[in-house]
């Protein structure tokens, strides 16, 4: 199940000398749309260990509204695997496109940067489809 975890709009910060978002934009923005549901997710320290393959489908233009989506899909035993989809609105079309997507891992991390279990730190309100992962 896929939350919201950012909308945003694009801004002339935000793009390369082509006119269009640049990408380390659009990476940047899917980091923080991860950490963001990690923290709905668990208690303490987390880092960034990984992310697989992006491909960028469709460009990103000036003044666009971005959504970016996050799905947990795996509890491990110090981890917690995202999907995160990118998507983006035309400010003139108003029509939507999938920009890219790409699994995030995020280790869980005690005060000496170490991988810690993850499970102990996982809040009490978590939604069942997370609580079934856990019980993988
Ligand atoms: C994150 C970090 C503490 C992990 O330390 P480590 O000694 O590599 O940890 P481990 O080998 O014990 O792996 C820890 C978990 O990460 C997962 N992991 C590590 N490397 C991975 C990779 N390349 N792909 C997928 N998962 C990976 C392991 O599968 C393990 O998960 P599990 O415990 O749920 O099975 C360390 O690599 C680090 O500090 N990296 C820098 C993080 C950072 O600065 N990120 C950017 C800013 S947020």
């Amino acid at each position: 199940m896929r939350y919201l975890s950012i909308r945003n709009r694009v801004y002339p910060k935000n793009l390369n000398p082509n006119g269009y978002a640049f990408g380390g934009f659009i990476m940047a923005e899917m980091d923080k749309a991860a950490s963001i549901m990690v923290e709905e997710v668990m208690h303490g320290k987390a880092v960034t260990v990984f992310v697989d393959n992006l491909h960028f489908q469709h460009p990103v233009r000036n003044g666009d509204i971005i959504s970016i989506y996050a799905e947990v899909t795996k509890i491990g035993k110090t981890s917690i695997t995202l999907h995160i989809s990118f998507e983006t609105r035309c400010v003139i079309s108003r029509d939507e496109y999938s920009v890219c997507d790409a699994l995030f891992v995020f280790v869980a991390i005690n005060d000496q940067n170490k991988p810690i279990p993850i499970r102990p730190l996982l809040r009490d309100n978590i939604p069942d489809y997370i609580q079934a992962l856990v019980s993988k």
